[in-house]
């Protein structure tokens, strides 16, 4: 088993966390992602994609332009990820800056990726709408591409908790180009 508060330096760490993202059941597959709208935090699960090395570490998710996380975001761009292994007992929260992107080098293999579930990018209302009766919930898969956006989170810092005897607690920041670890009281 992982332990994730030995790791002594960053590229450790970023490995283990690429390693338990590959896994099927991992406790990275389907973080909970909190942005702000008016000062108040809204969170909500979403599929993390993949991770980026470079040019910073970088999480990618995929979501609709539409949808109101993405006005969010433009207005506070500080996101932070957050997820539990009840299983390990393993808290990771990432603090992130966000962006929505459709320019990116790997866009459109992204979008080819996530067109596969193309009636997630194509409600002809916008998402989070109300609506008087779900029938009249319609698709039109013909924009699913235009709705499509990949949604970036750099990372700044990643806070590990390890539950045991003791618990652990460690922060991991960015500061002056370089990965500092420094334990925390749990
Ligand atoms: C298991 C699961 C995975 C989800 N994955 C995504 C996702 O990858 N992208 C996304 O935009 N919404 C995803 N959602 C839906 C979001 O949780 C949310 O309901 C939706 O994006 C609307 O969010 P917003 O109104 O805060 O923008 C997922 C929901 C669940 C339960």
């Amino acid at each position: 088993m992982t332990n994730w508060t030995d790791f002594q330096n960053f590229d450790e760490l970023w490995q283990g966390l690429l390693t338990e993202h590959q896994k099927r059941k991992g406790m990275l597959k389907t973080p909970t992602v909190t942005t702000s709208h008016q000062h108040k935090p809204q969170a909500r699960t979403m599929v993390l994609r993949e991770f980026l090395s470079t040019p910073y570490p970088t999480l990618v998710f995929f979501t609709d332009i539409r949808s109101p996380k993405v006005a969010q975001i433009k207005s506070n761009p500080q996101i932070t990820i957050h997820s539990y292994s009840p299983r390990t007992r393993i808290q990771i929260q990432f603090y992130t800056t966000g962006h929505i992107t459709r320019k990116h080098p790997r866009f459109q293999q992204w979008r080819s990726q996530g067109l596969q579930r193309k009636e997630d990018y194509a409600t002809v209302a916008s998402p989070s709408q109300p609506t008087d009766q779900l029938a009249d919930v319609t698709y039109n898969l013909d924009l699913a591409g235009d709705n499509f956006a990949v949604m970036l989170c750099q990372i700044q810092s990643v806070e590990i908790l390890a539950l045991g005897q003791p618990h652990q607690r460690c922060l991991w920041n960015y500061q002056n180009q370089a990965w500092t670890k420094q334990w925390l009281i749990p």
